[in-house]
């Protein structure tokens, strides 16, 4: 058997200094976005540029980003950009934009009209100049933070009477709701759009989140999504335009066989956005087999609204989050699930969500955000676990802008560790995305090859419970299951193997395929990976 050369030191330089202009790449843009098939690109240089959002709640009762009493607003900004993130999806209730008895009243009067006294103390103490400004100008500061920590925004009109959203019938779910008047609406939006023209790290709007209600029905949906749309842009041209779907924006089906119609040239300007939680799908992740439920959940969420990116239309999963405290099983197999989605349509997206807790939310002073990444005193972060999870997918795959000819990247959604190769054992090892330079190609033969060895060297599986390592190229892979999640290869007793993460949660091994069966108690993570198509940036 032929041992594969070690790759040149030169190549290897040569990577490290593309991944570092790539890590660069993925920072905040400056200058207003659009689109361009699928993708969102700076609109002047038409490269992408890749939302990698988290969001940040500023729609309840007390209409202030939460935080604010317990870190001060630049460290949370900072702590944004830190974890990598380079964007926050920032909710807004519409009465902060139509009602001045809202918008010009203070923080300190908003918080003592609540009770809030601690919380008083707590943003005297962290954020002293923002207690006596009047929310509309603290919620302008927080906007103006985030763009000296160069994290652009994107405002989300997340419900009309600040509070926690949502309920089918909190009168905020559709249009002429009790609190949802489409000429109140689009004032509100009308004004948020024109105070913010000339913040330019403010790229876009999110119109209205998660319509539903007994009201809801499609064609109003078009007739003042329509109407919102274009009177956003009239007043700030440069943001994007962002649209959500019905039923607590699941539901963009319906756009199969009718489009958006406006009448002005920002046709490079729509986006469309959807949420995806695994609770919604409880009982199937409860009651299923994790591979059968996570093929069949990806079909549907295709159907809803992934078939907007073949169709290619900018499509954000500008929701979607779990339980960090991991005991959620059913929660734990749908995050796997959804970033494997994720990855593999190299996503933009937002995280649900940033605090570790709310000042006030449904009538519980310091809410826990069990979702939250946060700690609950907002001092550092609740996992690192999840966060490296999350930061497997901040960067761009692919994309428009200068790319050399694509690869696969191959993810383990569990870790958000990657498959690399450990050049002087020649063993498979997960490493962190940022230092994955290994550029496999799954060959027309079936098997994973290293990109650009001229000695063809591909992953090999040597047997039940025994490492994989870079060897001759015999080894054939094939995805299986329904979810087609696992990496497969048939050895020559018949039995099939499947990539496996080892004990040591870095090595990679080849163990019997597990969960193929109904079987629901039985839980396939460890072996779930995903081909992620992906260039190279130059
Ligand atoms: C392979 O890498 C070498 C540098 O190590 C480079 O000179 C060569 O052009 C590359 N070939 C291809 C086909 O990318
Ligand atoms: C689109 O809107 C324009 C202007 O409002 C209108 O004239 C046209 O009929 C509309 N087209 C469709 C397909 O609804
Ligand atoms: C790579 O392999 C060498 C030799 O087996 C070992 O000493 C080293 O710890 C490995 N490095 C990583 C990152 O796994
Ligand atoms: C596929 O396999 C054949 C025969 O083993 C080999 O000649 C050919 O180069 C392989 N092609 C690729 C793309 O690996």
């Amino acid at each position: 058997m032929k041992q594969p050369s070690p790759r040149s030191t030169g190549l290897l330089v040569l990577l490290l200094l593309l991944c570092l202009f790539f890590a660069d790449h993925a920072a905040a843009a400056t200058g207003p976005l659009g689109t361009a098939s699928r993708w969102i690109v700076d609109d002047k240089t038409g490269v992408r540029v890749k939302l990698a959002c988290v969001n940040w709640p500023s729609h309840l009762k007390p209409v202030l980003a939460e935080g604010l009493s317990k870190s001060p607003l630049d460290r949370i900004s900072k702590m944004i950009r830190s974890m990598g993130f380079n964007c926050v999806r920032l909710t807004w209730p519409l009465f902060l934009a139509t009602d001045k008895s809202v918008s010009s009243r203070t923080v300190r009067e908003s918080f003592d009209g609540l009770g809030l006294h601690d919380a008083i103390a707590g943003i005297q103490a962290n954020n002293p100049k923002l207690l006596d400004l009047p929310l509309i100008q603290a919620f302008v500061a927080v906007v103006e933070n985030l763009a000296a920590n160069d994290v652009m925004v994107i405002l989300d009109n997340h419900i009309s009477t600040p509070g926690w959203c949502c309920h089918g019938n909190d009168g905020n779910g559709f249009f002429w709701d009790k609190y949802f008047h489409p000429d109140l609406w689009i004032q509100g939006l009308t004004n948020m759009a024109a105070l913010f023209k000339g913040h330019t790290n403010v790229v876009g709007m999110s119109l209205r989140n998660e319509l539903r209600g007994g009201r809801e029905n499609v064609d109003d949906w078009y007739k003042y999504m329509q109407l919102g749309a274009e009177a956003v842009h009239a007043a700030n041209g440069d943001v994007l335009v962002i649209l959500s779907g019905l039923k607590f924006d699941s539901d963009l089906s319906f756009l199969v066989d009718r489009e958006v119609n406006i009448s002005f040239p920002f046709a490079n300007k729509l986006v469309f956005e959807f949420h995806w939680y695994g609770f919604n799908d409880d009982s199937e992740w409860a009651n299923g087999n994790a591979n059968d439920v996570c093929g069949r959940i990806v079909r549907r969420i295709i159907m809803q609204a992934g078939f907007l990116l073949e169709r290619n239309f900018p499509l954000i999963l500008s929701e979607f989050g779990l339980d960090l405290r991991g005991t959620n099983t059913n929660e734990n197999r749908y995050f796997s699930c959804a970033l494997a989605y994720a990855a593999a349509n190299d996503m933009d997206w937002a995280f649900w969500a940033l605090p570790g807790s709310y000042y006030l939310r449904s009538g519980i002073v310091d809410h826990d955000e069990t979702y939250g990444l946060m700690s609950f005193d907002w001092s550092g972060i609740k996992s690192q676990p999840h966060l490296t999870r999350l930061q497997s997918i901040q960067k761009p795959f692919r994309g428009p802008g200068p790319m050399l000819p694509g690869h696969i990247t191959i993810l383990h959604p569990l870790s958000g560790l990657c498959v690399s190769v450990n050049d002087s054992s020649q063993l498979l090892v997960l490493s962190d995305v940022g230092r994955c330079v290994d550029r496999w190609t799954y060959t027309r033969n079936q098997t994973l090859s290293l990109n650009n060895d001229s000695s063809s060297s591909c992953m090999a599986a040597g047997g039940e419970g025994k490492e994989v390592r870079l060897a001759e190229c015999q080894t054939r892979w094939t995805p299986l299951s329904d979810s087609q999640l696992h990496v497969s290869t048939k050895m020559e007793d018949g039995t099939s193997l499947c990539l496996e993460v080892g004990g040591d949660g870095r090595t990679v091994v080849t163990n019997p395929c597990r969960c193929l069966s109904s079987d629901s108690s039985c839980d396939p993570q460890g072996q779930w990976f995903v081909l992620v198509n992906a260039g190279d940036w130059v």
